[in-house]
C-alpha cells in the first residue's frame, strides 16, 4: 500500500475549507487546513505535504507569492491554484509562474478528484524520475570503473579533470579496454548529466546510412527517406554525443563532421537549412589514430580536432595488478545477478593461471570467464575456468569449441590467428594480406586494431 498522501489547503474562506476538507477526505486524502498562506509555509516545515491547493487572492500573502515560495523551497510539493470565476487571469499567470495546475471555483466533487488525483501521479513519476537518475549515475559514475594500478588512475584523474568542460574528448584503447564505461563516466560526472547520453557506432553502418544517422535527414533525401529524421546530433543537444569506433568513419563523413566539430553547425541529409547544435562529442576508437593519418586514411586535420583531450586506456595485459580487482568485483555482481553463493571466491591458483594469460579480449574476456565459471559453481568454489591456450604459430584452428572458452573468447583468438598468418604470408604488406583474406583494407585495419595484433606479432616466430 502506498502511503496516504497528504493536501494542504489554502483558503481564507471557511466554508471553502471545510468542503474541501469532507470531500478529500472521503477520497482518502490526509487533509491540513490553512488560513492563511503564511500559516501554510509555517505549516510545510512540520508536516509532510504532498499536494497544495491554495486560494490566490487572501489577505497578506497572496496564493502566487505562496506558490513562487514553495516552488524555492519546497520543489516536490505540487501547487494546485483555485480562483474565482471573475479572475480567471491569476491562474493563467499561476500556471506561467510554475503551478500545476488550476481549480476555477466552484469546483465539483469529480474535478476536485480528477485534478488532485493528476497532480499526484506527476509528483509520483518526477520522484521516480529522480530515483532512476540516482541509480544510473551510480552505475556509470567511477564506481564501475574498477581498477587501481597507476595506469588505471591516471584515467581517472583525467576523466575527472575533464568531465565539468564541454571539451571533445578522444579515447584511444584495445577492445574490451572500457571506452564505453569510461565515455559514460565523463557524462555522468559533467553538468550536462541530466540530458541524454547518445552512443552511435560508427563502423556498423555504412557510408550513407552513417551520414544521416548522425545528422538526420529531410523528408525524400533518397529513396526511403518517407520522412523527417532527426540525427544523432540533435537528439543529444544539451547532453553528450559518444562516436564509438571513430577510426572507421568514411572520408565524406569526416568532411562534415570535422565541420560540425568547429562551428556546432550542420545541415540535414537533403537539407539546405543550418541546424545549430550545443553537443558534447566523445570520440573512442580502438585503432592508432595517428597510424591512420599517415596510412592516408584518416584526415589529418579531424585528427587534430579531435585530439585535443586524449585518454589512452592500457590493455589489460600492461596492468595485471587490477586483475584480482576485478575478478572480486565480476565474482560478486555475477553471483547475485545468477544466484549463486555470495562468499564465491578464486583461490590463489586460479588467479595465477589469470595473471599469467595474457587477455587479447581485455577486461571483457576477463568478464565473460568469470560470469561463465560462477554460473558453473557449487558452493563456494569457483569451476569450469579454463583458459585459451596462447596463440602458437602455425597451429591449426580448432574446429569445436574448446571446453571452458566463451565463443566470443574462441573467436577473437581465431581471428588473430588468421590474420597474423595472412599478415606473414604478404611479407607484412596490409593491402596483399586483405585481398587474401577478401576483405576490404579498412576491414582489415580494424582487426588489426581490435586485436591489438603488432608488429613483432607478425615476424616473431
Ligand atoms: N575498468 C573496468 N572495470 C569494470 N568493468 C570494465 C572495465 N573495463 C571494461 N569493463 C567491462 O568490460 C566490458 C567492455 O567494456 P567497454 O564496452 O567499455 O569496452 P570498449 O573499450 O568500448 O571495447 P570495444 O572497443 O570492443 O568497443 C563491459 O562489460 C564493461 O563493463
Ligand atoms: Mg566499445
Amino acid at each position: 500500500m502506498p502511503p496516504t498522501p497528504h493536501v494542504l489547503v489554502v483558503d481564507d474562506d471557511r466554508a471553502v475549507r471545510t468542503s474541501l476538507r469532507v470531500n478529500l477526505r472521503k477520497a482518502g486524502y490526509e487533509v491540513h487546513l490553512a488560513t492563511s498562506a503564511n500559516k501554510a509555509l509555517e505549516m510545510l516545515g512540520d508536516v509532510p505535504v504532498d499536494l497544495i491547493l491554495t486560494d490566490v487572492a487572501m489577505p497578506g500573502m497572496t496564493g502566487l507569492e505562496l506558490l513562487a515560495a514553495v516552488k524555492e523551497k519546497h520543489r516536490d510539493v505540487r501547487v494546485v491554484v483555485m480562483t474565482g470565476y471573475g479572475s480567471v487571469e491569476d491562474a493563467v499567470g499561476a500556471m506561467k509562474s510554475g503551478a500545476d495546475d488550476y481549480i476555477i471555483k466552484p469546483v465539483s466533487r469529480d474535478e476536485l478528484l480528477v485534478i488532485v488525483e493528476k497532480a499526484l501521479a506527476e509528483r509520483a513519476l518526477l520522484a521516480e524520475l529522480r530515483a532512476l537518475r540516482v541509480k544510473v549515475q551510480e552505475q556509470y559514475g567511477f564506481e564501475n570503473l574498477i581498477g587501481c594500478t597507476p595506469a588505471m588512475v591516471e584515467v581517472y584523474e583525467l576523466i575527472e579533470t575533464v568531465a565539468d568542460t564541454s571539451a571533445l574528448v578522444l579515447i584511444q584503447g584495445p577492445t574490451g579496454t572500457g571506452k564505453e564505461l569510461i565515455s559514460q563516466a565523463i557524462h555522468y560526472r559533467s553538468p550536462r548529466s541530466d540530458k541524454p547520453f547518445v552512443r552511435v557506432n560508427c563502423a556498423a553502418l555504412p557510408d550513407g546510412l552513417l551520414e544521416s544517422e548522425l545528422f538526420g535527414h529531410e523528408k525524400g533525401a533518397f529513396t526511403g527517406a518517407i520522412r523527417q529524421h532527426r540525427g544523432k546530433f540533435e537528439q543529444a543537444h544539451g547532453g553528450t554525443l559518444m562516436l564509438d569506433e571513430i577510426g572507421e568513419i568514411p572520408a565524406t563523413t569526416q568532411v562534415k563532421l570535422l565541420r560540425v566539430l568547429e562551428s556546432g553547425e550542420f545541415t540535414r541529409v537533403g537539407g539546405s537549412s543550418v541546424t545549430k547544435v550545443d553537443t558534447r562529442v566523445i570520440a573512442a576508437t580502438n585503432r592508432d589514430l595517428r597510424a591512420e593519418v599517415d596510412a592516408g586514411n584518416f584526415r589529418e586535420d579531424l585528427y587534430y580536432r579531435l585530439n585535443v583531450f586524449s585518454i589512452a586506456v592500457p590493455k589489460l595485459a600492461d596492468r595485471k595488478d587490477d586483475i584480482p580487482l576485478l575478478v572480486e568485483h565480476f565474482l560478486k555482481r555475477f553471483a547475485e545477478r545468477h544466484g549463486r553463493n555470495p562468499e564465491l571466491s578464486a583461490d590463489q591458483k586460479l588467479l595465477e593461471r589469470l595473471l599469467g594469460y595474457h587477455w587479447p579480449g581485455n577486461v571483457r574476456e576477463l568478464q565473460h570467464v568469470i560470469e561463465r565459471a560462477v554460473i558453473l559453481s557449487r558452493g563456494d568454489t569457483l569451476q569450469g575456468v579454463k583458459l585459451p591456450e596462447a596463440p602458437q604459430g602455425k597451429e591449426p584452428a580448432a574446429e569445436v569449441l574448446p571446453e571452458g572458452m566463451t565463443l566470443q573468447a574462441a573467436l577473437l583468438e581465431y581471428e588473430r590467428r588468421v590474420l597474423i598468418e595472412a599478415l606473414k604470408a604478404a611479407g607484412g604488406v596490409q593491402a596483399q594480406a586483405a585481398r587474401d583474406l577478401g576483405i576490404s583494407r579498412s576491414n582489415l585495419n580494424y582487426r588489426i586494431g581490435r586485436l591489438d595484433i603488432r608488429v613483432k606479432d607478425i615476424h616473431y616466430e
